[in-house]
């Protein structure tokens, strides 16, 4: 059963619940997910996380559902202050004051008056130096107090390299696609090298099997043998062992489910641990292949998606 009181959770098998952020923001490291989560669905969603200890929501204007993500967090019994709320500017808002005025769309969608991470969503390789722009207005929410923590995601070392010549404050965090298939280990020796957290999205492979996305070649991480086998040893599933490899590297994850059963089991993941030849092999099912979208290709469609006003 996931525990009721993350409190207790700080030094369960000798992992932290909690990651400093490198501006000594204190982030939980495991987080719900809500891409893909109808907006009907959301609110329901976070409820049942935050009742389950979920202390963490990552949400974008780009996924149509702050404002339910807010309900929820208002219709639980906490206070604002205990749940990080992270979300995304969108391509569209990129350039210095639409990305301070993004600030404004995400805060009255979510009906909060700060934010605990706010991160690009992507880097724009048709206008980079938009999402530079866009980067030096999260450095202005953070100097007043408007954000917490500031970072970036889909940043490919040669992003990062770009952006850090060009602005003061190291991202917090970068948020990739990371699951067992798909591992950056470039971008995490990067993001590591400059202090930067590497946050896994997709962290179960819902990419490479949920609809829409990927060729017909696409092979389901769920399924893979070593996984299913090292999940039977510890009577876990094959998410909770996923989940299990990122905490004990010590990766953000944030899994998407808006079933209560899968939320619930997303979260007990504190009461076993996965030993070094398992965390290896693991690390060996990488494939090297992509599954989402290349950071280095514009998407004038999707880029072009107006992200509506509060
Ligand atoms: N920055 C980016 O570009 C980017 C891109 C993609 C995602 N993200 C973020 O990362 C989050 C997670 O990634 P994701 O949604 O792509 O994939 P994911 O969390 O790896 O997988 C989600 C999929 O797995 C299913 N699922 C959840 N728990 C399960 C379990 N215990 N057993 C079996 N199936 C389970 C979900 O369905 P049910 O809902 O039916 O349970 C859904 O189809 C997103 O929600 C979003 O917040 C960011």
């Amino acid at each position: 059963m996931p525990s009721q009181n993350p409190e207790h959770l700080n030094t369960v098998k000798g992992m932290d619940m909690e990651l400093t952020l490198n501006n000594g923001v204190t982030m939980p490291a495991l987080g719900l997910g809500v891409f893909q989560s109808a907006p009907e669905q959301t609110t329901a969603a976070v409820e049942a996380a935050l009742t389950t200890g979920y202390r963490h929501i990552d949400t974008a204007a780009a996924y149509g559902n702050e404002r339910e993500v807010g309900d929820g967090i208002r219709s639980s019994s906490l206070d604002r202050s205990e749940v990080f709320i992270e979300t995304k500017v969108w391509v569209s808002d990129y350039g210095y004051d639409h990305t301070l005025h993004a600030w404004d769309k995400a805060t009255g969608k979510l009906r909060v008056d700060y934010l605990d991470l706010l991160i690009l969503h992507q880097p724009a390789p048709d206008r980079f130096e938009k999402t530079i722009a866009a980067y030096k207005a999260l450095e202005t929410l953070l100097a007043d107090g408007r954000v917490r923590a500031i970072g970036v995601s889909n940043f490919m070392p040669h992003h990062l390299e770009r952006l850090l010549a060009s602005t003061n404050i190291v991202p917090a965090v970068n948020q990739i696609e990371l699951h067992p298939y798909f591992t950056q280990p470039d971008v995490q020796a990067t993001d590591a090298g400059h202090g930067i957290l590497t946050q896994a999205w997709s962290p179960i492979g819902g990419i490479t099997f949920y609809p829409g996305w990927g060729g017909e070649d696409r092979r389901n991480v769920m399924e893979d043998q070593t996984i299913t086998a090292i999940a039977r040893t510890h009577s876990k599933s094959p998410a909770q062992v996923m989940l299990r490899w990122h905490l004990q590297q010590g990766r953000s994850a944030i899994p998407k489910s808006t079933n209560p059963a899968r939320i619930a089991e997303n979260f007990d993941v504190f009461d076993f641990e996965l030993g070094a030849a398992e965390l290896a092999a693991i690390d060996a099912l990488d494939t090297g292949n992509r599954n989402g979208p290349d950071p280095d290709q514009a998407r004038p469609e999707r880029f072009a998606m107006v992200i509506p006003e509060a």
